[in-house]
């Protein structure tokens, strides 16, 4: 058996993500103590997990240091990564929306301000629609973005709703619905096709069974 190496989304997404693998027999109890440590290895199961910046997982999987990877489908839209994604993980489920201000929804008849953490998702999206925008790149708290009269819209992350909501904001369409991917990096799954075939079997069915 060839020890696969997995990259896990620091936070509560990973976290959730480690618990299935636990359960279908690719456990290393070491990860839920509470230290600083960022890579485990338990070598009778055939695994070693580590925690990444959940925006650098699919970089690990695509470069091959890690050979699976739990990423979010935001995250693999706006990167493009050459990775395989064999399995949905029907968690972390949000959607991408385009949102803005109560009733100010912009007509397209004027360049269209779009704030955003996600310009390549964004200029997809519009360019599909044959709309021209202006991209203001972001690192966060995108929402305050329309509210100071940087951007006319921002094309983000909705999971509740609340913030939107609490902010004055309204979603006006959505672009994609969003979920946690389990992803392969390719040449691995040429080299260790057997146990990541079986892995990938497992989680499907514990997936399956959740539903
Ligand atoms: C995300 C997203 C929204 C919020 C949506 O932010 O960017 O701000 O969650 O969640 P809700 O619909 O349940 O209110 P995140 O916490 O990732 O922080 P960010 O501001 O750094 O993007």
């Amino acid at each position: 058996m060839r020890k696969l190496n997995i990259a896990l989304p620091k936070g509560r997404l990973g976290e959730k993500a480690y618990k299935i693998f636990a359960n279908i027999g690719y456990g290393c109890p070491e990860i839920l103590e509470d230290s600083r440590k960022l890579i485990f290895e338990n070598s009778e199961n055939g695994v070693c997990y580590f925690w990444a910046k959940p925006s650098d997982v699919a970089i690990y999987v695509e470069r091959g240091a890690a050979d699976v990877g739990i990423v979010g489908k935001d995250i693999l839209l706006e990167g493009g990564h050459d990775v395989y994604e064999l399995a949905d993980l029907q968690m972390g489920k949000c959607r991408m929306a385009v949102a803005g201000k109560k009733g100010m929804q912009p007509s397209g008849e004027r360049t269209i301000r779009v704030a955003t953490k996600f310009p390549h998702i964004a200029r997809d999206f519009y360019d599909k629609k044959g709309l021209d925008i202006d991209i203001i790149k972001l690192n966060g708290s995108i929402e305050i973005a329309p509210l100071l009269g940087l951007s006319d819209v921002i094309v983000d992350i909705v999971e509740t709703g609340k913030t939107l909501y609490e902010n004055n904001l309204e979603p006006y369409e959505t672009i994609v619905p969003i979920s946690a991917r389990l992803v392969v990096n390719k040449a691995s799954f040429q080299f260790k096709n057997a146990e990541i075939l079986a892995m990938t079997e497992k989680i499907q069915k514990a997936i399956a069974e959740r539903e």
